[in-house]
């Protein structure tokens, strides 16, 4: 039995509200509240990076675990915003915590799934041999943005999620996951330049080509709904639990809209659906962590809760794992 045994998160200080982006580009409040339901994000200052927001929310988790660094035997960082393009950000927190020489890997490209795909990694590496696994979701995507893209630009933010999981009592038992890809989808939620296809030259930078997010947002909106709610059902069927045995879902936060659709598909009331993308916008892999640790701080996880995660992300990528606190 896979138990989570301590839950943390953290977001940068500096704050872009909405009105801040009408001022560089042609948007207003009214129109990403309705369209998104996005109010504020977090950004990282210009001397924070990645290594440093996936840091502070592995402090906060191994010490929710009562646990020092040298506990951990093994690390998974879950992001698309990597500190360095080689070696992995991984490897960099391992030697920022001090968590001495264990194995650490990067799970990168899967977008806002990639946490949850993370945290079936590491349940199948604890099943194989009992050890205590990190997993962070981290991302700092203010910096893969084009300013000048109102399309994208105020979708998105920074932050970091991460759990600290092993076997034991816990806090929280993870009872299982579901994931699944359609990579004939790989084109709605891109960023190609900068591969090895498009590489980031002198000529990608003269025609443009710069190393940004490319969406097709209807398209990633359609399938997000019906992957997420599918989802949801399909991890349900697999611990033989249903709807109304769920206290909470935690969606990936990146647009109020998509979570009221799956909310509607699945058929749960709004107080049972976690919402926090009004506060912090879509922060990729680390959006679901971060509201798992947030709904553990605010109160809104009791003993005995069934609680439901599920994300959708860059692939195209889904995933759902049920989590019994
Ligand atoms: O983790 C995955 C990340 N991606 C997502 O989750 C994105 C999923 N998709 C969405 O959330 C929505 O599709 C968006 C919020 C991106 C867009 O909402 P929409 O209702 O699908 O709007 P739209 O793309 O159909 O655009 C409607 C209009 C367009 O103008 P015209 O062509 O009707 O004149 C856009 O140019 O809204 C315009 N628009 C904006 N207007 C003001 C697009 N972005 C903005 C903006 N401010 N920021």
């Amino acid at each position: 039995m896979t138990a989570v045994l301590g839950f943390g998160g953290y977001a940068p200080e500096r704050i872009m509200t909405n009105d801040d982006w009408a001022a560089l580009v042609d948007t207003d409040d009214e129109w990403i509240t309705t369209r998104t339901g996005i109010r504020r994000r977090h950004f990282a200052a210009d001397d924070e990076s990645t290594l440093d927001l996936a840091h502070e929310a592995a402090l906060v988790a191994i010490a929710d675990a009562g646990m020092t660094a040298a506990d951990l035997d093994e690390i998974i960082v879950a992001t698309d915003t990597p500190e360095v393009y080689t070696p992995d950000t991984a490897a960099l927190l391992q030697d920022r915590l001090g968590a001495g020489n264990i194995p650490t890997y990067d799970l990168g490209g899967s977008g806002c799934a990639g946490w949850i795909q993370a945290l079936d990694v590491a349940r199948a590496r604890i099943a194989f041999e009992p050890k205590v696994v990190l997993v962070v979701g981290v991302e700092l995507i203010s910096r893969l943005i084009s300013w000048a893209d109102r399309s994208t630009a105020v979708l998105f933010g920074d932050a970091a999620g991460a759990v600290v999981l092993g076997l034991g009592a816990g806090r929280a038992e993870l009872l299982d996951v579901v994931t699944g890809t359609d990579g004939s989808k790989a084109s709605i939620l891109t960023l190609e330049t900068g591969g090895t296809r498009k590489p980031f030259n002198a000529e990608s930078l003269a025609s443009g080509a710069y190393q940004f997010l490319a969406m097709d947002g209807r398209e990633v909106f359609r399938e997000a709904v019906g992957r997420m709610a599918d989802t949801v059902g399909g991890v349900l069927r697999r611990i033989d639990r249903s709807v109304d045995d769920v206290a909470l879902v935690i969606p990936h936060q990146a647009n109020k809209r998509i979570i009221d659709a799956v909310r509607k598909r699945v058929g749960l009331e709004p107080d049972r659906v976690y919402v926090n993308v009004q506060e912090y916008g879509n922060t990729g892999s680390a959006s679901v962590p971060l509201a798992l640790w947030e709904a553990v701080g605010a109160g809104r996880i009791a003993a005995g809760d069934l609680v439901i995660l599920t994300a959708f992300g860059a692939g195209f990528h889904w995933a759902a794992a049920a989590v019994q606190f």
